[in-house]
């Protein structure tokens, strides 16, 4: 890595000044102070509402961090790429997607519908993401399920912080109505695999919700997606090639919930934003970016993160087209 620095052959040759031209915006997005906390899981609303923060990683591992970083915080649905990664490089394309579709809802994150085929319409609204939760490794103990969950997103981060929250977890389950009926008309339509334990399914949704990290250490995880499911901080491949590949499309046309064309046509990168108000952008083969500022938009995305996104790319021309 040494060599290739000072060779300038890092995939962003010009560190010092990226790291300047992000700052700055940074610095300026930190002004759109508006939006609200999500407050249908009361743990959630009880977070600073002011905490912003940013890092980024790159595929050669060059990072740099600003803000509130190391603040921890749960991945909400930031999780949901990362266990439709994991269960697509388990059992494969075929067999995940006879559970669940590719398009777009045009719906909110967690509205009770399903596609002309009766499945949810992709991995990333609520609906999508417990039916996957539902095929992760579900042949073994719930316990076993949750163990490997925690330890993927452990070979996600590296040497980075992952823990798990369990007020969140306790209060979102409390909360959960929404998912529970969701998840009765899925069953009703035989979307689940057979001999399903619902509540199990839940509690594994809930808890992978629960999982909490920090912008320093999600920006890896968001590397290793754009650096092909390798964790360029070790080297270690995570999950394979085209899981990774599929994941990012789906980030791409449906990260965003009902806001993913604007997204889409707008910037032009595939992201994935949570209800606690973090997100992740991917430039593949070039590097990740994580966000977190708990103030969200009515659709559910962070109202910085969003105009980031914006700004970065009226900066640099990363987007796809
Ligand atoms: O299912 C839920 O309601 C949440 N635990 C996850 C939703 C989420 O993050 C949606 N984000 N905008």
């Amino acid at each position: 890595v040494v060599t290739k620095a000072l060779k300038k052959q890092m995939i962003i040759p010009d560190w010092e000044r990226f790291v300047g031209d992000m700052g700055e915006i940074f610095e300026d997005v930190r002004g759109f102070n508006e939006g609200e906390l999500a407050t249908y899981i009361p743990q959630l609303s009880r977070v600073p509402p002011d905490s912003w923060a940013m890092s980024v990683c790159t595929i050669d591992g060059q990072r740099k961090s600003w803000g509130d970083s190391l603040n921890p915080f749960c991945l909400q649905s930031v999780s949901k790429p990362f266990t439709y990664a994991l269960v697509h490089d388990d059992i494969g394309p075929e067999a995940l997607h006879a559970h669940v579709g590719q398009e777009p809802s045009g719906r909110l994150f967690n509205d009770i519908s399903l596609d002309h085929n009766k499945k949810p319409h992709n991995p990333l609204i609520n609906a999508g993401a417990i039916v996957v939760a539902s095929l992760l490794k579900n042949k073994t103990p719930l316990a076993d399920r949750f163990d490997f969950m925690i330890h993927a997103c452990r070979k996600f981060v590296g040497s980075g912080y992952i823990g798990f929250n369990n007020s969140v977890f306790l209060s979102e389950r409390e909360t959960a109505d929404r998912n529970y009926a969701l998840s009765y008309y899925m069953r009703e339509h035989n979307v689940f695999p057979k001999d399903l334990n619902l509540q199990d399914t839940l509690d594994l949704y809930f808890q992978i919700c629960s999982i909490e990290t920090n912008c320093d250490s999600l920006a890896v995880m968001a590397a290793t997606l754009a650096n092909g499911g390798v964790n360029p901080m070790n080297g270690e491949r995570v999950v394979n090639n085209r899981a990774c590949r599929d994941t990012l499309s789906l980030m791409y046309s449906c990260g965003m919930y009902d806001w993913s064309g604007q997204f889409a046509f707008h910037v032009g990168l595939p992201a994935k934003s949570g209800v606690s108000g973090d997100m992740i952008i991917v430039i593949p083969n070039v590097m990740g970016i994580a966000l977190y500022s708990p103030r969200l938009d009515k659709l559910g995305n962070t109202v910085r993160g969003v105009k980031f996104a914006e700004q970065l790319v009226q900066k640099y021309n990363f987007h796809n087209y």
